[in-house]
């Protein structure tokens, strides 16, 4: 069960995994929380996805209104083919509202993915991974503070698995051919001498002056090096709304997984607010600075490369600067994050763990 953009890169690597094993039938549903073509589509061709067997065409709504029209056709969904188990992926409204139904109906839950906290309730993911974790039947985790979390919030500890992180069993299976891609030359920008910049939380874009403050800094530190921008169509609607803001930056459209993947690995670094960004751009060795109070993915900071700057716009040019001048932690690759764990995943799932 998939829903949104980083739910695809987590998908492919357990589906592929349970491939192998002749006893599973997979069905794929997706619930059509993102739809445009580059939101969607184009990550099941460049990750080798099947076409979805379900697609449900939710759309976009208010957190209600989606969760409930999710709820409503995916209970549908489950009635007539009575799974043994559903899998559902990281934390957006795609996962909690599935889990919730699977709840109620009775089939096993598994998420992927399990255990993140950021300690912040005004994150609407934070409330889908507490709704998701207390429901769910198997818990995969990423990293050791994922089983501590779930522990400490009561969760049984047989009911946990530190699998590792599947995003980067996509990155790992995809980066040599991200590698061929001439995104680089075709974007102008040159080899390590540019910065890559994803925004779309809520809390960075729906807040007008937030969103001001932060490409002002952004067409400051674009002044220094060059910085490439490909505009989430939630952000994208915001500097609409704005006007203006973007005068001096190199936005673009949402990239294709192997663009993205390309321009990540050779970038200088990293501006973000992305989940999934902080943990590339570790496995990467790419410095990352998360516009972010906080991050329910503490071992980007720990091991990786990741560093929180919150919204502090000082301290984002500050950073750059020292990065610039070539004083940044190299990081290290976080235990499990070694391109296996939908393996792991398929193991315990199938039972041949
Ligand atoms: C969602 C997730 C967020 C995740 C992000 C990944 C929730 C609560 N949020 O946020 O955790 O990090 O996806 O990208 O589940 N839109 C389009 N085309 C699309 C999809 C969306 O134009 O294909 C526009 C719509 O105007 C929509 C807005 O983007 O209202 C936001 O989409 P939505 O899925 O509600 O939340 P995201 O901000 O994408
Ligand atoms: N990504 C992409 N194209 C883009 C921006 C991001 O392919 O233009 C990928 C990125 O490599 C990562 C995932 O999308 O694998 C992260 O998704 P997103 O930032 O939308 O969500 P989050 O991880 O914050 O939930």
């Amino acid at each position: 069960m998939v829903g949104a953009r980083p739910n695809f890169m987590k998908v492919a690597p357990v589906m592929r995994a349970l491939s192998t094993r002749p006893l599973v039938r997979q069905v794929l549903v997706h619930t059509g929380q993102h739809y445009d073509a580059n939101m969607s589509g184009i990550f099941f061709q460049q990750l080798g996805l099947p076409e979805p067997d379900i697609n449900l065409g939710v759309g976009s709504g208010s957190h209600a209104w989606q969760t409930a029209q999710i709820m409503i056709q995916f209970e549908n969904v489950l009635s007539q083919r009575r799974p043994d188990l559903v899998l559902v992926y990281g934390d957006v409204n795609s996962t909690a509202a599935a889990a919730l139904v699977c709840a109620k109906l009775l089939v096993p839950v598994g998420h992927v993915e399990a255990g993140l906290r950021s300690g912040d309730r005004t994150m609407p993911e934070e409330i889908n991974r507490l709704v998701t974790d207390q429901l769910a039947d198997l818990l995969f985790t990423p990293s050791a503070d994922g089983d501590a979390n779930l522990v400490r919030e009561g969760v049984d500890p047989a009911k946990i698995f530190r699998v590792g992180n599947v995003m980067i069993d996509t990155l790992v299976r995809l980066l040599p051919a991200a590698q061929t891609s001439d995104v680089v030359s075709r974007l102008d920008m040159t080899r390590a001498g540019y910065g890559l910049v994803t925004m779309h939380r809520p809390a960075n874009v729906d807040d007008p002056e937030r969103l001001h403050d932060l490409m002002v800094a952004l067409n400051a530190i674009s002044r220094d090096v060059p910085l490439i921008f490909p505009v989430h169509p939630r952000t994208r609607q915001r500097l609409q709304d704005a006007g203006g803001l973007s005068a001096g930056l190199h936005l673009v459209e949402p990239l294709g997984y192997l663009d993205f993947l390309a321009l990540e690995a050779q970038a200088a670094f990293a501006i973000t607010d992305s989940g999934g960004v902080q943990e590339e751009t570790t496995y990467l060795a790419v410095p990352c600075l998360t516009v972010r109070a906080n991050t329910e993915r503490p071992v980007t900071i720990s091991l990786g490369t990741n560093l929180l700057v919150g919204h502090d716009m000082e301290r984002l040019r500050a950073a750059v600067a020292t990065i610039l001048s070539g004083g940044w932690k190299t990081g290290q690759v976080p235990p499990l994050w070694d391109g296996c764990a939908g393996e792991r995943i398929a193991q315990q799932v199938a039972g041949d763990a």
